[in-house]
């Protein structure tokens, strides 16, 4: 079910150049189902009409609360950076598929595939993989050192945790791409990946056959629940370019090969 409420700040901090931590309270969290459903935020700004979403990073159904993690882009999220403990947020969610966890199952191995602020909603997939005995590789990207989070986190919930940075200041040099080529893919019987455009691609033309290969995908969002069509996709190979997805609750998690990048 969908709520509306106002979401209590628990904490609020910086984590990153412009890149925040935020967890929040609330009835909401009850209500979700799969890691990387969203919650979709009202800026406490008059002139900030449109809500932003926002992926969960972590859920804890027993105190209620949650994680996300956001980086400002402008005014917006600003004024929500600058929000304290104790005040509260007008948040309506949780919104989307999130990630279909039905598979794979305990003693198989899962890979995770995330680059820059596409990893938060990546940490809950690798705890409940961790926690129900799957082995689960990670492969993270980022543009330099300074950008790198959520290390602590994903090196608790793998057994493997592989890092690199564009320009070498950290791990490795280069992109996930070049890790995922160090690795026979169809060894791992399921694979999740959110990123940057550039990035979903680069894991979708390795996974093409694989039969668990999900992606996230960002899009730009107006109403957040199915209604105004601002977040369409469109379906891979429909020739007549008229078929497409709602990536608001339709998505965001999507199967390789389902929709065009
Ligand atoms: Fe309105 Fe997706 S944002 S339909």
């Amino acid at each position: 079910m969908i709520l509306q409420e106002d979401m209590l700040i628990v904490s609020n901090i910086n984590i990153a150049p412009r890149v925040f931590r935020m967890v929040l309270a609330g009835e909401i969290v009850s209500d979700i189902t799969a890691p990387d459903q969203f919650l979709h935020i009202r800026v406490p700004s008059p002139d900030k009409i449109l809500r932003r979403p926002i992926s969960i990073s972590e859920y804890n159904k027993t105190d209620k609360s949650c994680v996300i993690i956001y980086r400002v882009e402008g005014p917006g999220l600003a004024v929500v950076s600058d929000m304290q403990a104790g005040q509260t947020l007008d948040v309506m969610g949780p919104l989307g598929n999130g990630f279909d966890m039905t598979g794979p199952f305990p003693n198989q191995k899962a890979l995770i595939i995330g680059g820059g602020i596409g990893t938060p909603p990546l940490v809950q997939v690798a705890k409940d993989l961790t926690a129900t005995g799957i082995a689960v590789t990670v492969l993270l990207g980022f543009a330099q050192q300074s950008a790198v989070i959520l290390e602590t986190e994903f090196a608790a919930a793998s057994s493997q945790l592989e890092i690199v940075t564009d320009d070498g200041s950290y791990g490795q040099k280069g992109n996930v791409g070049l890790l995922m080529d160090d690795l026979d893919l169809m060894s791992y019987d399921a694979i999740y990946a959110c990123g940057a455009q550039g990035m979903l691609k680069a894991v979708a033309n390795r996974t093409e056959t694989h039969p668990n290969a999900f992606i996230s995908m960002e899009a730009r969002m107006a109403c957040g629940m199915g209604a105004c069509y601002a977040c369409v996709v469109h379906v891979a190979g429909d020739e007549t370019g008229q078929k497409s997805l709602k990536v608001c609750d339709e998505g965001p998690i999507f199967r390789v090969g389902e929709v065009v990048i």
